[in-house]
C-alpha cells in the first residue's frame, strides 16, 4: 500500500452562540433526520448555550451528530459564579468545545496564555477542542495577518494536545457575521501556514483539521471546502436553520468523496 498522507475526514461544527430557545431542537432534529442515512463522514458537531446542551445532546442521540459547548471556565472546579466547567459540558453530553473564538478574545479579553490553559483543562475532560485564531481587518490591512495567526497558533495551543483529537478554526475577525469572507487563496495561504507551525509544534502530525470560518454559507461552501488544508467549516449564521447547515454539510460531503474512496481502497 502507499505510503501517502493519511486522508482526513471533514468536520463541520454549528457555533449557536447565543440562540437557542427550546424552538431550536427542532431545527437539531431536522439535521439529524436529514443526514441519518449517510455515511459518518463528514463528522458533525453543534455547539448550542449551554442552557440547551443537554437537551440537545438527549434529541441528538443516537444520530452521529456531536455536541459541544462554546467555551469552558479555566478552572476544572471550583466557586465561580455564572461558568460553567468543561466537566460539566462532558457530563451535559458535549464531545466538543469551542475555544478562543473571537467573540471571547475581543469581548472578554481572553489572551492566548488563558486559552491554552482553557485548552488543558478541556483536554483532561475528555473534550476535543476547536481552537479558533483569526485576524483584525485592520491586522489585514496592515500585512499582519499570517504573523497574528501564526503567533496565536503558538501561543494559543499547549503541549498537552500532543497526541490529543483537536481541531484549529481560522476565524477572520472581520469576517464572522458580515456577510464577507476570506477568499479561497487567502484561506489556502493562511491554512497552510497554521499547518506549517502545526507539523512543527506537534512533530509532523497531521491528524488535527483546520477548520475555516467567517459568513460561510451553502452557497460558498463548496469552494471554501475544496480550498488546499480546510479540514472543515466552523458555521455561525448559516447553522441556525436545518435547510442551510444540512447544505453545507452536503458540501462538505462532497468534498469528502475523493478521501472516502481512497480510504476504501486502502481497506480493500
Ligand atoms: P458566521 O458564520 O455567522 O459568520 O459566524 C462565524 C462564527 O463566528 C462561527 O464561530
Amino acid at each position: 500500500m502507499a505510503q501517502s498522507t493519511p486522508a482526513l475526514s471533514r468536520l463541520v461544527v454549528g457555533n449557536w452562540k447565543m440562540n437557542g430557545g427550546p424552538d431550536q431542537l427542532y431545527a437539531a432534529a431536522a439535521i439529524a433526520r436529514a443526514t441519518a442515512e449517510d455515511t459518518p463522514e463528514p463528522r458533525i458537531a453543534i455547539c448550542p448555550p449551554a442552557t440547551l446542551l443537554h437537551r440537545l445532546s438527549h434529541v441528538l442521540m443516537g444520530s452521529a451528530i456531536m455536541t459541544g459547548g462554546q467555551d469552558c471556565h479555566v478552572e476544572a472546579a471550583g466557586a465561580f459564579t455564572g461558568a460553567v466547567s468543561a466537566g460539566l459540558l462532558a457530563e451535559a453530553g458535549a464531545r466538543v468545545v469551542i475555544l478562543g473564538h473571537s467573540d471571547r478574545r475581543q469581548g472578554s479579553g481572553e489572551d492566548d496564555a488563558l486559552v491554552a490553559r482553557k485548552i488543558a483543562v478541556a483536554i483532561d475532560a475528555g473534550l476535543e477542542p476547536i481552537v479558533c485564531v483569526g485576524e483584525t481587518w485592520a491586522q489585514r490591512n496592515t500585512g499582519q495577518a499570517l504573523e497574528i495567526v501564526r503567533r496565536q497558533v503558538r501561543g494559543s495551543l499547549p503541549p498537552a494536545l500532543a497526541g490529543q483529537a483537536f481541531a484549529v478554526a481560522y476565524e477572520p475577525v472581520w469576517a464572522i457575521g458580515t456577510g464577507e469572507r476570506a477568499s479561497e487563496d487567502d484561506i489556502a495561504e493562511m491554512h497552510r501556514a497554521i499547518r506549517r507551525e502545526l507539523s512543527e509544534m506537534f512533530l509532523g502530525s497531521r491528524s488535527a483539521p483546520i477548520l475555516y470560518g467567517g459568513s460561510v454559507t451553502p452557497e460558498g461552501a463548496a469552494a471554501i471546502l475544496a480550498a488546499p488544508e480546510v479540514g472543515g467549516v466552523l458555521v455561525g449564521g448559516a447553522s441556525l436553520r436545518a435547510e442551510s447547515f444540512v447544505a453545507i454539510i452536503e458540501a462538505a460531503r462532497e468534498a469528502d468523496r475523493p478521501a472516502r474512496e481512497t480510504r476504501r481502497a486502502d481497506r480493500d
